[in-house]
């Protein structure tokens, strides 16, 4: 019953011509964020912001869900809803972030571990109080030399597979994000390397954890070359790296797969979400769940000047649109000219 419950959240969160918006920033990376466009990072700023993004009008046309932040959850717009009931009232579903960031692993130098397991099962239970219908934990693997080590994967995998678990029992969908960084100068192969063998450990956890695929999401890295590689792969061998990749390794019970965009641009991840869903047939939905990708043109358009918010909601539903024919591949460079139009 449970089950039948989560499986169809997790079915629409990958909705057709849907995807998600992650705006689940920790606060340093959100004053990151910020700084670049010279807005200091106070709880005020932060909160209009989101607000800026949530209360878009139409968004819930092309996005199915958010991923908020423990801050974000708490928040409310200037009219006095919570931005949970804003989402809500727009059809889009909340989330939220629940690992609490990475940290070097002991005894593994380059190497790191999500932490955030201690309390959980209790902050599940709150959130879901709180109107979050689903969950989000990021782990993260390096590539360089010697590393990643298999035991970096597997004690990610397994810190996942437990965060899975025990995101179920609270009835909240788990997004299972194993993100292979883009960083460093290696070659796609390697990189398609990698994201195998890390995607394989993961389910193999999953499964031992006894975790319902059905009422899962995974968020995974495209397959791509090292962001310094002299020699850079195109859009259509991105496309099918990933899905070959994929094809090895996820399941068909898992009902879609949510890519990050993971410093990409935003024109190139909506540009390789569109190749991928016009190659062959493959199992599962294959949708966004961006950061990056969907809030850079928004942070340059909004500048921190309320006389900006909205260009800045123009920019977004603009950026959320393209993506949103990415899911049927009917995403074209033309449409990149209509946002000045829009
Ligand atoms: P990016 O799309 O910017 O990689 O962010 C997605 C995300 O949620 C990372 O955890």
């Amino acid at each position: 019953m449970k089950s039948e419950n989560l499986e169809s959240v997790a079915r629409k969160l990958v909705a057709p011509g849907k995807g998600i918006l992650a705006a689940d920033e920790s606060l340093p990376t959100i004053e990151k964020r910020l700084k670049s466009i010279g807005v200091p990072s106070t709880e005020q700023n932060r909160r209009t912001y989101r607000e800026t993004l949530f209360t878009t009008a139409g968004a819930g046309e092309f996005i199915s869900g958010v991923i908020l932040f423990d801050e974000t959850i708490r928040q409310k717009t200037r009219d006095g809803r919570t931005f949970v009931k804003a989402l809500e009232q727009e059809g889009i579903i909340p989330g939220i972030k629940v690992d609490k960031g990475t940290k070097p692993m002991a005894n593994f130098p380059g190497e790191k571990i999500t932490e955030g397991l201690d309390g959980l099962r209790e902050r599940l239970a709150e959130y879901r109080q709180l109107g979050a219908r689903f969950a989000k934990w990021r782990a993260v693997i390096s590539i360089g030399e010697k590393i990643p080590t298999r035991g970096c994967i597997e004690t990610n995998a397994e810190l996942l597979a437990r965060y899975a678990a025990l995101s179920q029992e609270a009835n909240l969908v788990p997004i299972v994000e194993p993100e292979v960084l883009m960083d460093g100068s290696h070659t796609i192969k390697r990189h398609f390397e990698v994201t195998e063998q890390t995607l394989g450990i993961v389910f193999h956890s999953l499964s031992e954890h006894r975790v319902v695929l059905e009422a899962m999401l995974l968020k995974p890295n495209m397959v791509l070359s090292g962001k310094d590689c002299p020699q850079q792969a195109s859009v259509q061998e991105v496309a099918a790296a990933t899905l070959r990749c994929m094809k090895r390794v996820v399941p068909a019970a898992v009902p879609g797969l949510v890519f990050l965009s993971g410093g990409q641009t935003d024109l190139q991840a909506t540009e390789h979400l569109n190749a991928m869903n016009r190659l062959d047939h493959v199992p599962w939905e294959l949708s966004f769940s961006f950061g990056r990708a969907l809030q850079a043109p928004v942070l340059k358009a909004w500048k921190g000047d309320p006389t900006n918010v909205a260009d800045a909601q123009r920019a977004f539903h603009h950026r959320a649109r393209c993506n949103s024919k990415a899911r049927f591949g009917k995403y074209t460079e033309e449409m990149e000219a209509e946002k000045a139009v829009a």
